[in-house]
């Protein structure tokens, strides 16, 4: 056995199963294994690698900036944090921003500032403020967090949990309007689900939902942690239906995939509620964090990388689409968010990937028999092309073996 799987499994905690495969190098849309073997990476670290793996311009203004100056403590200022903050509102038409690590610290801070704003502003008794959540969501791990969960392995035996949310179907405009109580501060939402298996809400879903809130004075918080920063084709998600949410959380490839940076932005009216020592993070805003993130925003301009996803997502759909597979479900999703959700009676989505990595590209399943495929934003017409033929082959090698199982039965 590998010597470094052997190591993990006697000396890590066991809250991931672990992989056979061991990646030792990543340049551009490719992985490496300890044997040499290159990978086509489809899954981008859940949408964190959005620029490809090491990234010549990302992978320079970490190091620049590592070597003048990384951490201080946020009770000193630095010289990044204004400009990284400025360039962040002024591209997705936000006010402020409060820069995290994770994407579940990001959301954390959402939930206190709607909270806060809900007592301080809207007026809503103490410890009664509720957030209306969608079922099927995934926003991180943290105990509150969870505790909406509507997935029972990240719920149960965390608990307790507060009563703080009330959970509504994805995509249902009535149960969100029936929920919508005096006690309601905010609605938080994925645009598109991404762990819940890259479910796409029909359209007009946003922006109804957008409206619903602004009617009855509740806080539209789009968590867009993995569907932000040009995943989907658009820098927002919420932007394909023309929504302005009043926060929106980001993270993943907000770091470049070279480190954790997260970000709660929102209109003035939601982060003003924050006053000095009510919430915050050591390395929350760090100068290395603003320097990669506001590089991480230029590229995203100057490469057009959010058109680009658009393009060559809608081609990897249709392109998958038209191999018109019995196997498919369905194919879906928005930009470089795209899954094949397959049909259980031919293929599990687990068998599906290996069959995948095998012909070395290399995603992950959900939920089953959903196959995500989440390239980095810079993948090229000829890599999608790869990915469409690996496909192709894979469902013509199962057709074979199930020819060949078929005829053994009736012999
Ligand atoms: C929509 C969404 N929100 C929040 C998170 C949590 O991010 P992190 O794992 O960085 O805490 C994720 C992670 O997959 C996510 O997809």
């Amino acid at each position: 056995m590998d010597h470094s799987l052997e190591l993990e499994q006697q000396y890590c905690a066991r809250n991931y199963s672990l992989h056979p495969l061991t990646l030792v190098r990543g340049e551009g849309v490719w992985l490496y294994d300890t044997e040499g073997r290159r990978y086509l990476d489809m899954m981008s670290a859940y949408s964190a690698v959005s620029f490809g793996h090491g990234h010549p311009r990302l992978l320079a203004a970490l190091v620049e900036q590592a070597q003048r100056l990384a951490l201080v403590s946020r009770a000193f200022r630095h010289e990044g944090l204004g400009s990284f903050a400025q360039r962040l509102c002024t591209m997705i038409k936000m006010d402020r921003v409060l820069p995290m690590n994770t994407g579940a610290e990001a959301v954390e801070t959402a939930i206190k500032a709607v909270r806060k704003w809900g007592y301080k502003v809207k007026g809503i008794a103490r410890n009664r403020a509720k957030i209306i959540v969608c079922a099927n969501n995934f926003h991180g791990r943290t105990t509150t967090i969870v505790g909406f969960s509507s997935q029972a392995q990240y719920r149960d035996d965390f608990g307790p949990f507060d009563n703080g949310f009330i959970s509504v179907p994805f995509g249902d405009i009535a149960a969100l309007r029936a929920a919508m109580t005096p006690d309601v501060v905010g609605f938080l939402v994925e645009p598109v689900q991404g762990e819940g298996g890259i479910v796409v809400p029909a359209p007009g879903y946003l922006a109804q939902a957008a409206a619903l809130c602004r009617q009855n004075k509740v806080m539209f918080i789009a968590d867009e942690v993995q569907t932000g920063l040009g995943r989907t084709g658009k820098l927002l998600a919420c932007w394909h239906e023309d929504v302005q949410p009043d926060g929106v959380t980001l993270g993943k490839a907000l770091g470049g995939g070279l480190l954790p940076v997260s970000a709660f932005a929102a209109c003035a009216e939601l982060m003003d509620v924050f006053t000095p020592g009510d919430h915050g993070s050591t390395f929350g805003g760090n100068a290395l964090a603003c320097h990669v993130g506001e590089e991480v925003l230029k590229l995203l301009e100057s490469e057009q990388l959010c058109e680009h996803a658009y393009r060559l997502g809608n081609d990897l759909q249709m392109q998958l689409k038209a191999l018109a597979a019995p196997e498919f479900i369905e194919v879906r999703g928005l930009g470089l968010l795209q899954a094949i959700v397959l049909d259980p009676q031919h293929w599990q989505a687990r068998d599906f990937c290996a069959a995948l990595c095998a012909r070395g590209v290399l995603t992950k399943d959900t939920h089953g028999n959903v196959v995500r495929l989440s390239p980095p934003l810079t993948i090229s017409e000829a890599h999608i092309k790869t990915v469409v033929e690996a496909v192709a082959d894979i469902l013509r090698e199962g057709r074979q073996t199930q020819k060949r199982a078929n005829m053994t039965a009736s012999a």
